[in-house]
C-alpha cells in the first residue's frame, strides 16, 4: 500500500515544536547557570583577594620622604601561599612609587575610589590570565594602594564543578522529556494512523461510511465529509447500475423485435410486401431511436449533472408560448384544441433552455398522447398563488390517472396499465430530474372541474 505523502509529517512537525523549545529553554538554562556559578566563584574568592591586600598594607610603616614596605620573604610567601594559583603584588605609594612587588601587574583600566572601596579586574600577567583586586588603604598617616593578582585555576574549578551540578541533571531532564514527549506524541497520534489504514485498507468497491467511534474531534469534521462524499458516490454507483440494468433490459425487446422483423422481410419475394414490411421496420427503428434518446436524456439529466446546467434568466412566459406553437400542427392532426394562457407580464426565471424545452415538451407530449380525440389541452404559465413563485401547468381533459399512480408516473419506466399508445415510461422521470435541476418543483393534481390532469411546475423568480 502506497504511503500517503505527508502522512507521517504531522508526528515530526509535532515533535520539532515540543521539543525544539524545550532544548532551546534548557541552552539558556545551561548558559545562565555558567554564567551563576562563574560570579558565586567570583564573589568567594575575591574576598580572600581583598583580605591579603588587607593584610599587605599592615606592613607598609611611615617614613620620610615616603612609607616603606617591610615584609620579609618569609612572611611574603606566607601571605602568597596558595595550592592552585599564583599570587603576585604591587604596593605603590600616593607619588607613583612602586613600594614592593612585582611591577608587571596590570594596571587598572578605571580609577580606583579613594574611600578604600575594591576595584575588581582582569588582566594578564607572565601569559596566563589574572583577576586584580585594587585599593587605595590607610598606612599609618598615608595611604597606599595596594594590588593583588592571582590566577583563574580554582575558580575556573569551581564554576565547572558547580556547572556540572547544574548541567547534568539537565541533559537527564532532557532525555527523559523526549522520550516522553516522542511516546505521548505517538500515542495521541494513534487514532489517525488507526483512520488512515481503515481507509487504505478498504476494496475501492466499499463506499460504506468511515466508522467515527474512534475518531478524535478535530478530524471528525473531516471524516463526515468524506463520509458524506462516500454516499453521494454511492448514490451515483447506484444509480448508475440500475441505469444500464434498466436500459439493456429496455432495448433488449425492442432490438429482438426489429429482429425479427428484418428475418421475415427478408423471406419475403413480393416488392409490394417487401415494402410494407420496410415501412413497419422504419415504425420500429423510430421507436427505438426515440428510446435511445430517452435513455440518454435521463441520464444526462441525472442529480449528478449539476455542473453542465447552464441556468440563464429567461422569461417563462414568452418560452413556454414558444415551445407550445411548436406543438399546434400535431395537436390538430390529432383533433385536439391546444390553448395557451399567459399573465400580462414577463415571468423571469433561471432556466436551461434546452432542458425547459425538453420538460416543456414531455409534459405537452403526454397530455395530447393520453387525452382522447377531440380533448382540450391547455398550457398556462403564470404566478404561483404564492406569488413568489412562477408556475407552468400543463392540462388536459383526459382520463384521470388514478390516485395510487401519482406518484409513481414520476418513477423511470413506470407506465399506467393498459396505457395504449407506446412510450417507455422515462418521460416523467426526465421531467421531474430537470424540475430538480432547476430547484423546482412538480406536482400533478386532478383538474377543477373533476376530469384530467394538471401537471404543474414551480419556479423561483428572479428578484
Ligand atoms: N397527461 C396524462 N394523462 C394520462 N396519463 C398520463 C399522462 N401523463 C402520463 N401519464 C401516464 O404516466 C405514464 C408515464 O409517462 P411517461 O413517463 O411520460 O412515459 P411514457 O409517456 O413514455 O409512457 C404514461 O405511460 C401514462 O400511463
Ligand atoms: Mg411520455
Amino acid at each position: 500500500m502506497k504511503r500517503a505523502e505527508g502522512g507521517p509529517r504531522l508526528q515530526r512537525k509535532l515533535l520539532a515544536w515540543l521539543l525544539g523549545p524545550l532544548f532551546l529553554l534548557l541552552v539558556l538554562d545551561t548558559a545562565a547557570a555558567y554564567w551563576n556559578s562563574l560570579r558565586f566563584s567570583n564573589l568567594a574568592y575575591d574576598r580572600a583577594l581583598h583580605e591579603i591586600a588587607r593584610e599587605l598594607a599592615l606592613h607598609v610603616k611611615p617614613g620620610a620622604p615616603r612609607p616603606q614596605l617591610e615584609l620579609s620573604p618569609g612572611e611574603e610567601a606566607l601571605l602568597l601561599l596558595d595550592q592552585q594559583d599564583r599570587l603576585s603584588f604591587r604596593v605603590t605609594a600616593e607619588d607613583g612609587t612602586v613600594l614592593g612587588g612585582d611591577a608587571s601587574l596590570p594596571a587598572p583600566q578605571q580609577a580606583i575610589p579613594r574611600n578604600g572601596q575594591p576595584v575588581f579586574y582582569e588582566g594578564v600577567m607572565h601569559d596566563e590570565a589574572v583577576r586584580i583586586v585594587a585599593a587605595w588603604l590607610p598606612a599609618g598617616n598615608t595611604v597606599v594602594q595596594v594590588q593583588v593578582a592571582e590566577t583563574l585555576h580554582k575558580r575556573q574549578r569551581l564554576t565547572l564543578e558547580m556547572l556540572a551540578n547544574v548541567v547534568l541533571p539537565q541533559l537527564l531532564l532532557i532525555v527523559a522529556a523526549t522520550a516522553v514527549v516522542w511516546f505521548g506524541v505517538s500515542r495521541g497520534l494513534q487514532p489517525l494512523q488507526r483512520l488512515r489504514r481503515a481507509v487504505s485498507d478498504r476494496s475501492h468497491l466499499d463506499l460504506s461510511p468511515v466508522p467515527l467511534e474512534d475518531v478524535p474531534g478535530e478530524v471528525r469534521p473531516l471524516v463526515e465529509e468524506v463520509n458524506d462524499l462516500l454516499a453521494r458516490l454511492a448514490r451515483t454507483f447506484d444509480f448508475q447500475n440500475r441505469f444500464v440494468a434498466d436500459a439493456a433490459h429496455q432495448l433488449k425487446t425492442p432490438v429482438s423485435g426489429l429482429k425479427a422483423q428484418i428475418e421475415l422481410a427478408l423471406r419475403e419475394t413480393d416488392p409490394e410486401r417487401v415494402r410494407h414490411s420496410l415501412a413497419q421496420l422504419f415504425i420500429s427503428a423510430d421507436r427505438l431511436s426515440r428510446l435511445v434518446r430517452q435513455l440518454l436524456s435521463l441520464a444526462r439529466n441525472e442529480p449528478g449533472a449539476l455542473d453542465t446546467v447552464q441556468l440563464q434568466p429567461l422569461d417563462l412566459h414568452a418560452f413556454a408560448l414558444e415551445v407550445s406553437m411548436d406543438w399546434v400542427p400535431h395537436a390538430i392532426r390529432r383533433n385536439i384544441d391546444l390553448g395557451f394562457e399567459g399573465p400580462d407580464e414577463p415571468l423571469m426565471i433561471d432556466a436551461d433552455r434546452d432542458r425547459l424545452r425538453e420538460l416543456i415538451n414531455n409534459l405537452i407530449d403526454n397530455a395530447i398522447r393520453y387525452s382522447q380525440e377531440g380533448g382540450r389541452v391547455t398550457v398556462r404559465a403564470g404566478r404561483a398563488a404564492d406569488a413568489v413563485k412562477a408556475e407552468l401547468a400543463i392540462s388536459d381533459d383526459g382520463p384521470k390517472i388514478p390516485l395510487a399512480e401519482r406518484d409513481r408516473v414520476f418513477e423511470r419506466f413506470h407506465r399506467l396499465l393498459g396505457t395504449p399508445t407506446d412510450g417507455s415510461g422515462l418521460g416523467l422521470a426526465i421531467v421531474s430530474e430537470i424540475a430538480t435541476l432547476h430547484g423546482a418543483s412538480i406536482t400533478l393534481e386532478e383538474d377543477t372541474d373533476g376530469i384530467g390532469n394538471t401537471f404543474t411546475v414551480f419556479f423561483r423568480m428572479r428578484t
